[in-house]
């Protein structure tokens, strides 16, 4: 019979077609069917109406022309951004924005990265942070007010739960605070990978700052801080986004910390809901132990220290 059908071209070529598909549809068609193929992370929640709004806004104005939404799982990329992209946190995005360009850097990790007042001021006017960014601005959002009634369609199609006191807190809001409040919740089901913590990098352990009260240090020291701290600090160090750094609060409790302390502030940056030395932190404060060298960082606490004591960096 089997030996029959080798001489038969047209009836084998409809065996083994009718073969092939069955095999595909066992092999591709039904494990698309089952749970597994559909992962989502444990703290993974569906968008609220807001951030909902800020995402189909994300999407209106090309954002993802020039950001791509996904951090591969190469050494490079999971230094420079973070934790790579998992399937399971994409569960609630349709569509995927993952983008496939990258203009300005990858936005996986961006939530929560940096405070809420951080993003309005970036959106709107990019090149007061980056002098050389080419992003386009997008302050002029907050005049547009958000259409509840509108968002609550988009909720309903995508099936998403919300409350009516859900849809009515919308009533006040703009797009530039939907498009913030998704930019702060990208990225945000996945653990921040954390830097290696200060201690574990220097000698000896017990750490005092080897640049103190040194002179050029100092000098090098601000101009770090204006390149690095000033737009989140301010010029004076008195805070603006961030906290004040020459007064006698640390993470807003009475009471200075040590250097070794700012080192891994500095180094490791913050996350909402960590403890340090008995204090709570709201999170905010980037990881800039990539971006300055272990003697920046001395040097910019040098710089700090001079301040708080009256003494003149000059
Ligand atoms: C023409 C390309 C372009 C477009 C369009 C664009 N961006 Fe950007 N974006 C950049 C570049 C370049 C940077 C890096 C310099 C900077 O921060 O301004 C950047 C930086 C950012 C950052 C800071 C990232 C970080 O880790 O510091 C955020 C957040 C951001 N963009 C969000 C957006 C959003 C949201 C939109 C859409 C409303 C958007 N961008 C549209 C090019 C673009
Ligand atoms: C994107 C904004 C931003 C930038 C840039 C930034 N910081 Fe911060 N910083 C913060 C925020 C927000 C906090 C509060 C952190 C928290 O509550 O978790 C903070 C806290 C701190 C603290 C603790 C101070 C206190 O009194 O609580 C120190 C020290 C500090 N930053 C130093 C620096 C230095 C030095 C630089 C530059 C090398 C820098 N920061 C850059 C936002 C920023």
């Amino acid at each position: 019979m089997a030996g029959e059908l080798y001489k038969k071209p047209i009836m084998f070529a409809i065996v083994s077609a009718v073969v092939i598909l069955i095999g595909t549809a066992v092999t591709m068609f039904i494990p698309m069917l089952t749970a597994q193929m559909h992962p989502k992370l444990e703290n993974l929640n569906p968008y609220t109406a807001l951030q909902l709004a800020g995402r189909d806004i994300y999407q209106r104005e090309g954002c993802n022309n020039c950001h791509t939404q996904t951090v591969r799982p190469l050494r490079t990329e999971v230094m420079r951004y973070g934790e790579y992209s998992k399937a399971g946190e994409f569960a609630y995005d349709r569509p995927f924005l993952w983008g496939s360009k990258r203009t300005g850097p990858d936005l996986a990790r961006i939530g929560k990265k940096y405070p809420d007042q951080w993003h309005y001021r970036h959106f709107d006017d990019p090149r007061k942070f980056f002098p050389q960014s080419n992003m386009p601005t997008y302050g002029w959002l907050k005049d547009y007010k958000l259409d509840p009634q509108d968002v609550q369609g988009h909720m309903d199609a995508l099936g998403f739960p919300y409350s009516s006191d859900d849809i009515s807190q919308l009533a006040g809001k703009n797009d530039l605070d939907a498009l913030v409040a998704y930019v702060q919740v990208i990225g945000t089901a996945v653990a921040k990978k954390r830097a290696a913590p200060a201690k574990a990098m220097t000698e000896p352990v017990d750490l005092v700052n080897p640049l103190a009260g040194d002179a050029a240090a100092i000098n090098a020291g601000e101009i770090i801080y204006e390149e690095n701290c000033l737009e989140c600090h301010g010029p004076e160090l008195k805070g603006d986004i961030g906290p004040s750094l020459v007064d006698n609060v640390y993470l807003y409790q009475p009471g200075d910390l040590a250097d070794d302390d700012y080192f891994e502030m500095i180094y490791n940056g913050t996350e909402e809901g960590q403890i340090e030395e008995g204090r709570t932190m709201k999170g905010g404060m980037p990881s800039l132990g990539d971006v300055l060298s272990k003697e920046e960082i001395w040097s910019v606490i040098a710089y700090i220290r001079s301040l708080q004591t009256g003494e003149e960096g000059k």
